[in-house]
């Protein structure tokens, strides 16, 4: 497929800018306001948790090529086209955690995402219609998907075997058809596609592509994410403080090493149905920080760790579904993570 010396990408963009507070808020508010939540937060987090403004999906055709990263792309815009954009990052190579985003309605770090990987035909992005549901096949693909599977299990005879050949031809061409189509319209207009951009789900926006991921920093806060351990303080011959020294087998570096590469980027607690704001789930980035210092055989808090986790909206919340192991930029298999220190929990 030959590739057009210029190319363009078409980034949607949903855009929120918040409304000024009211003066009224900052008075005390309602009298009927509920002031505190069930499970924690109480009315200053459930008033940062409804976040009221404006919102429009906004869309900006820049110049690109494949190999561009989603974040070079707004950079370019943020530079040349739309200083209001508002999108946080810092480190540009997948190693600080504060750019993640949702790319086509996947959780993952602007950073790493190359137009390549995400860029998509307009006619491949899911429609949503006037209810709000995302269409994401024609019904007869659908159906030809659901034969084509039924086939697989059931033997059909001559006459049935032909007419599914037939359709099967037919579905061919089809995808061959809107492949040479894809093809042709990269050619002719030279766009890469369409990527979608938006917030990091089941966390407040606070502007355009940045939320507040302070409810998954504040989880791990309250789970003590530091070493504590007995050390004895060692002194030099003149009375200095020495440093210390803890000794560790490989082995037992193994245990936890993985996990210490958590960069506290929130793909994991965007992809978790449950986590959704952090109010009665803690969320897996917080319970890895946790299963990372429990693992460390130089801690000695480990006990008090589980106890800290052992609640209602600790581990005793995680449903399993291990959506948060699929997208973790630092190769942590979350949802593993997740079985293990439940496991550990309920035997200690
Ligand atoms: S476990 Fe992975 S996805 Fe979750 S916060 Fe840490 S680095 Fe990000
Ligand atoms: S900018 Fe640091 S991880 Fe993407």
């Amino acid at each position: 497929m030959a590739e057009a010396n210029y190319t363009t990408v078409t980034l949607q963009v949903h855009r929120f800018t918040p409304r000024a507070e009211r003066a009224e808020r900052a008075r005390g508010g309602s009298p009927f306001a509920r002031k505190s939540s069930p499970f924690g937060g109480g009315a200053d987090a459930s008033a940062r948790r409804r976040p009221r403004g404006k919102q429009w999906v906004q869309e900006y055709t820049i110049p690109a090529r494949p190999e561009d990263t989603v974040l070079d792309c707004l950079m370019t815009i943020k530079r040349t086209v739309d200083p209001t954009l508002a999108f946080r990052y810092s480190c540009g190579h997948g190693m600080c955690g504060s750019d993640a985003v949702s790319i086509n309605g996947t959780p993952t770090l602007l950073c790493t995402a190359s137009v390549r990987d995400w860029a998509k035909q307009p006619s491949a992005l899911p429609q949503v219609d006037d209810e709000g549901f995302r269409h994401i096949g024609s019904e007869r693909a659908v159906r030809a998907e659901s034969e084509v599977t039924a086939t697989g299990a059931l033997s059909i005879d001559g006459a049935d075997r032909t007419d599914a050949n037939a359709k099967n031809a037919t579905d061919a061409a089809d995808t061959a058809a809107a492949t040479s189509a894809v093809s042709n319209t990269q050619t002719t207009s030279g766009s890469l596609g369409v990527i979608e951009l938006a917030p990091l789900p089941g966390f407040p926006p606070q502007r355009d592509l940045i939320a507040d991921i302070d409810p998954m920093l504040n989880q791990i806060r309250k789970l003590t994410p530091y070493l504590q351990a007995d050390g004895v303080l060692a002194t030099t011959s003149e009375g200095k403080v020495d440093v210390f020294e803890y000794l560790q087998h490989p082995d037992q570096l193994a245990k936890y090493e993985t996990l210490s590469n958590c960069i506290a980027c929130g793909v994991c607690e965007g992809s978790c149905p449950v986590f959704a704001g952090g109010d009665a789930f803690i969320g897996p980035a917080a319970l890895v920080w946790s299963s990372r210092f429990i693992n460390d055989s130089r801690d000695t808090k480990a006990m008090a760790r589980m106890d800290a986790i052992d609640t209602a909206d600790g581990v005793a919340a995680c449903q399993s579904v291990r959506a948060c192991s699929r997208h973790c930029p630092r190769g942590i298999d979350v949802g593993e993570e997740m079985w293990q220190i439940v496991a550990k929990v309920r035997e200690r």
